[in-house]
């Protein structure tokens, strides 16, 4: 009887060891610091270029920046370790921002300020270690991973290095590479960064451009200090939102009027066009959470008087969260700032009646949230796509005291990485917050006497 009980305990124990082994990720604490060399290591033996290129890239500071410090210690971890549904980021943020303190299973990693090898981010290591991903599509930092003394990379023939053994891996050339950190799902099972996909669903990815073409320019150079000088030498500048001449351009401004003269009460009808020249995903993409793109247009009439236009309403569902108004959000910040009831920040912290160009993120509640883990559903999509080209229309009633003369009107296109309410909420740096000039157009019209 006791042998049936104690082997009965023993496949029951087995079971549920099996079951806790599927819902945590069996990687945590696969492999330890020692598995990966250091980025300085591999920076100043030999690739010198490339290394002070990815140190001021976003990717070598994935865990430092102080947003991200920000939002991983002072919400994502408090609020896991409240809420069951979402108990999963506290690991699972550091997949993507932290890999290496991930694998060696440190959760949650030391403060930056530690000097903690998590603070590498996503280094040479972690990139050159992968061989491919899990699965069809590739989200949530779902790479397999072998370090060692084979780096894996895309130019193959030979290649020889005094150091380590190169194997060539084709998937290192694509796009899908990328997807593995630049598609996130939430613990709702929703697309919360999707810039893969959005790229996958676009024109460039029927033409064979991938993100590589764009974020790793090919350029005439040495990749390492006794290699060879190649034309095509993929550079490692990942330049994106924090970087303001990657931003600047992506859309182009042209705005019109319906008629050139006009007397103070009639009414004039501008048009503008935003087109996306420049981005193989939307824009905004990534963060989308997070960001702001918004037109204002303003005009000045012949005495230097001002008018803020407003934006015409289209009149398609959801259109309230992309015309600026007063309102407050992100009441789920309460949650991990201990705060009981609380009523958010401002939503927009911009002039009423500007487009926003964004797609809004809900909670379980249906507030709007800038917490992408706390994401139950997406609202309206109303970013623009890759060669996209938008038509927005501002009726403008022109005031009875409007100086007769020229009345110069101009459309401008604004960027912010956070919202502005948000980041002064949380105590994030401005730098986060600055509104960024993405282009401005301007059209005159005549006021008649
Ligand atoms: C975010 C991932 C990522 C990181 C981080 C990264 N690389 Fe790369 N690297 C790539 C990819 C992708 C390619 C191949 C691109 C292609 O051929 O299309 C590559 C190519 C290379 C090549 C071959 C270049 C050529 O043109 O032959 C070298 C050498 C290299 N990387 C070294 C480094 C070093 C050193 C670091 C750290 C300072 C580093 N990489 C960081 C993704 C990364
Ligand atoms: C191991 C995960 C990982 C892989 C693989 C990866 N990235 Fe990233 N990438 C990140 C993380 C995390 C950030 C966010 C950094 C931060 O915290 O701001 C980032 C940021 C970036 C940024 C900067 C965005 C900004 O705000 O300025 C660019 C550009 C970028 N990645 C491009 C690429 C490209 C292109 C590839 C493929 C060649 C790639 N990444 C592969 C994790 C990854
Ligand atoms: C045709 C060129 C082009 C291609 C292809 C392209 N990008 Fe971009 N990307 C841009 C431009 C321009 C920006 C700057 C504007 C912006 O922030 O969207 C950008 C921005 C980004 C950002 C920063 C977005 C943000 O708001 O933080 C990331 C991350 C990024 N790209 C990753 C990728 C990845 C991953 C791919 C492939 C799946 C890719 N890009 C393909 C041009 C491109
Ligand atoms: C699947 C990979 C992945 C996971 C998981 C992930 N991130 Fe990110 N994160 C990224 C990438 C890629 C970017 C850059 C996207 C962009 O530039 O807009 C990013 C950007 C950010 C940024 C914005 C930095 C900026 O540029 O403004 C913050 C903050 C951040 N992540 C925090 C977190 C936190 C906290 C978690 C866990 C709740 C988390 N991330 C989980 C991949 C990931």
């Amino acid at each position: 009887m006791i042998k049936i009980i104690l082997i009965f305990t023993f496949f029951s124990l087995l079971l549920l060891a099996l079951m806790s082994a599927d819902t945590l990720d069996s990687r945590l604490g696969l492999y330890s610091y020692n598995d990966f060399e250091t980025p300085k290591y591999c920076g100043t033996s030999c690739h010198n270029d490339f290394y002070r290129q990815w140190e001021q890239s976003m990717m070598a500071q994935a865990y430092t920046h102080h947003w991200d410090e920000i939002e991983y210690f002072d919400l994502a971890v408090p609020h896991a370790e409240k809420d069951p549904l979402v108990a999963e980021v506290k690991a699972g943020c550091n997949g993507c921002h932290a890999p290496m303190a991930y694998l060696a299973g440190k959760i949650p990693p030391p403060r930056p300020e530690m000097n903690d090898r998590a603070n590498e981010s996503v280094s040479c290591e972690i990139c050159h270690s992968i061989v491919g991903f899990e699965g069809d599509t590739p989200f949530n930092f779902n790479y397999i991973m072998k370090p060692g003394k084979t780096k894996f990379s895309s130019r193959g023939s030979g290649v020889k290095s005094p150091n380590h053994n190169i194997e060539v891996n084709p998937l290192m050339k694509t796009g899908d590479f990328c997807g593995i950190c630049h598609n996130e799902k939430s613990p709702f099972g929703v697309w919360v960064k999707s810039t893969h996909l959005e790229w996958k669903e676009g024109p460039y990815y029927k033409e064979g451009v991938q993100c590589q073409d764009c974020h790793m320019p090919k350029g005439r150079s040495l990749t390492a200090a006794m290699g060879n000088i190649y034309d095509n030498a993929r550079q490692h500048l990942f330049h994106g939102a924090h970087d303001p001449g990657k931003v600047k351009g992506t859309i182009e401004l042209r705005i019109h009027p319906d008629i050139r003269e006009a007397e103070p009460g009639e009414t004039v009808l501008f048009t503008i066009a935003l087109y996306n020249q420049k981005t193989g995903h939307k824009f905004p993409t990534g963060s989308v959470e997070d960001r702001m793109v918004w037109m204002t247009v303003e005009a000045v009439d012949e005495s230097g008087k001002k008018y803020q236009l407003k934006v015409n309403k289209k009149g398609f569902e959801g259109e309230e969260y992309t015309i600026s108004s007063n309102v407050l959000a992100y009441q789920d910040m309460g949650i991990a700032k201990n705060i009981p009831d609380f009523k958010g920040v401002q939503r927009d912290g911009i002039p009423e009646g500007n487009r926003i160009f964004r797609m809004p993120y809900f909670d379980p509640q249906g507030r709007m949230t800038i917490q992408q883990w706390n994401t139950a559903k997406l609202g309206v999509d109303y970013r623009i796509g890759p060669r996209e080209t938008k038509i927005e229309k501002c009726s403008f009633n022109i005031p009875i005291n409007a100086a007769p003369g020229k009345m110069r009107v101009t459309a401008s296109l604004y960027y912010q990485k956070l919202v502005k309410p948000v980041a002064d909420f949380l105590n994030v740096p401005l730098e986060e917050s600055e509104p960024i000039l993405v282009n401005q157009h301007s059209t005159e019209i005549t006021i008649l006497k």
